[in-house]
């Protein structure tokens, strides 16, 4: 048995808790759209070949922007060809995931879709193989009330009020050699800035994010984002980070320690950021949209596109399925960009439905929870007010990637509307109990309203849609309240939630 204590005290406000730090990801690759959200013979499905169950999972999740339509994907994509009557739509070669793109799903259904699901919608622009005209001839369908020919054109498809997108990505990953159209930062950066510029005369309330860097272990990374911002600080409002974690060679305890990497990446991110701030004389701060996070077997061969003739519709792709581990590192990946709610302003858990998601489906089939559906959904819910800073006093847990690095992880947020604090913690370890103590004494009168706990004796135990509820969050019964100081004991290899209020 260990013992972590963590100190949460009402004075130590990181920032505000942001609901688009619960953001997610629907791209154009494998079974994500086409099976996954969009499934017109399924016996839910609407008007537009939506699945109602995964709608409704989709609002259990709690998910508050969708980044839309990639990814790799947008990079070579076309956005008019997803428009007006879907039996006149082209069917296109998907470069980036060696697809078919029937075009069965574009704008103006993902719009509806986000309605109907209650997320706003976060646009990806291709400056891939294409720039500023195609994405002022896209923002002007999405944001201009009419009188022009492509709000028309929108108003004649159906929408007769205009989108109002506010979030949009200035392309996918240009870091990257995969990417189709794949830049130089300084490329990049120019090309950022002038359709950034543009797309503000068209309407200065959108919020732009310039692509930084696809992965901290990227070649370029810090001279790529150190470039780009020099570029385009004052035309943008973020720069993007996307990070990817697997288990390698069964090293169970790195892959625990994921957030310590992202914890990392974050602050080299903002640290560059603010070198260039300094050295341009800005006033303004660039802040961090985490826009693509998760777990993901990047190396299975689930993860291999299709190859020569193969040009299939959908393929199965990307379809992870998740282990109670996995979920533990998810839950801790959230404490991470919590705690950075000062500068990570938006976040998207790449992706949502079967491509690496916490939701799956079958295709007119069953759809079920991964075991990562739940400490996001519980964190979505719960987090509320001002994140906390808190005090962390624990053994330390030997890692091959990253030393010695702390068995326990926290994050505390607290409602001053309700007075209710909320503690997110992990348990590192791979073998032993950890009895977590809480000094709660800047908090008087408050009691455990709730203890919740995800682990599991198999940490392999994955859920499948004949078995996604064996291994469920369960409540916590030792945690418990006295003279201040809430205790609970955190089995190994765990994510847990304590809620404490006035009852
Ligand atoms: O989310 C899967 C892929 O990962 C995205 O298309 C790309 O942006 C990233 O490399």
């Amino acid at each position: 048995m260990l013992n972590a204590s963590v100190t949460v005290d009402p004075a130590f406000v990181v920032g505000p808790v942001r609901p688009r730090t619960f953001g997610s990801f629907v791209e154009h690759l494998g079974r994500c759209v086409y099976t996954g959200i969009h499934d017109p013979g399924h016996p839910t499905a609407d008007a537009d070949g939506f699945r109602g169950d995964v709608v409704d999972l989709v609002r259990e999740l709690g998910v508050s922007t969708v980044r839309y339509p990639g990814g790799n994907f947008v990079s070579a994509y076309r956005w008019e060809d997803g428009i007006g009557p879907v039996s006149e739509r082209p069917r296109r070669l998907d470069l980036a995931w060696h697809s078919t793109e029937p075009n069965w799903v574009g704008l103006d259904e993902f719009m509806r879709w986000c309605a109907k699901s209650s997320v706003e919608p976060m646009m990806a622009i291709n400056l891939g193989t294409r720039g500023v005209q195609d994405a002022l001839d896209l923002l002007e369908y999405c944001n201009v009330p009419g009188g022009t020919h492509f709000s028309d054109l929108r108003r004649a498809n159906g929408a007769e009020e205009p989108y109002r997108v506010t979030m949009w990505c200035l392309g996918n990953e240009m870091d990257g050699p995969w990417q189709t159209g794949h830049k130089t930062a300084h490329e990049y950066g120019r090309l950022a800035a002038e359709t950034a510029r543009a797309m503000r005369q068209v309407d200065p309330s959108i919020e732009l994010v310039a692509c930084g860097s696809s992965g901290s272990g990227m070649p370029t990374f810090g001279s790529w984002e150190h470039t780009v911002l020099t570029e385009a600080y004052d035309q943008v409002d973020l720069v993007s980070a996307h990070a990817y974690y697997h288990e390698e060679d069964g090293d169970l305890a790195s892959f625990l320690a994921s957030a310590v990497d992202m914890d990392r990446f974050v602050d080299d991110v903002v640290a560059t950021a603010d070198a260039v701030r300094a050295a341009g004389k800005h006033t303004k701060r660039i802040q961090v949209s985490f826009d693509e996070w998760n777990v993901w077997y990047v190396n299975r061969a689930e993860s291999r596109p299709p190859s020569g003739d193969d040009w299939p519709v959908a393929p199965v792709l990307l379809e992870d399925r998740y282990n109670v581990a996995d979920a533990v590192v998810v839950g801790n990946l959230l404490i991470s960009l919590l705690r950075h709610s000062d500068r990570v302003h938006a976040a998207s858990l790449a992706q949502l439905v079967n491509v690496i998601a916490p939701i799956m489906t079958e295709p007119g089939g069953r759809s079920w929870r991964q075991t990562t559906f739940h400490p996001f959904a519980l964190t979505a819910r719960h987090a509320a007010g001002e994140v906390l800073q808190v005090a962390v006093d624990a053994p330390a847990q030997a890692t091959a990637k990253f030393g010695d690095v702390p068995v326990l992880d926290a994050v505390a947020t607290h409602d001053p509307a309700t007075g209710d604090v909320t503690v997110f913690a992990v348990n590192r370890s791979l073998t032993q109990d950890v009895t977590l103590d809480v000094d709660l004494r800047g908090f008087p009168g408050l009691e455990v309203l709730e203890a919740t706990t995800l682990s599991n004796p198999d940490h392999t135990w994955q859920a499948t849609a004949d078995d996604a509820t064996s291994v469920l969050p369960r409540a916590n019964g030792s945690a418990a309240l006295t003279d201040g100081r809430a205790t609970a004991v955190l089995p190994p290899v765990s994510w847990s939630m304590v809620r404490l209020g006035r009852a």
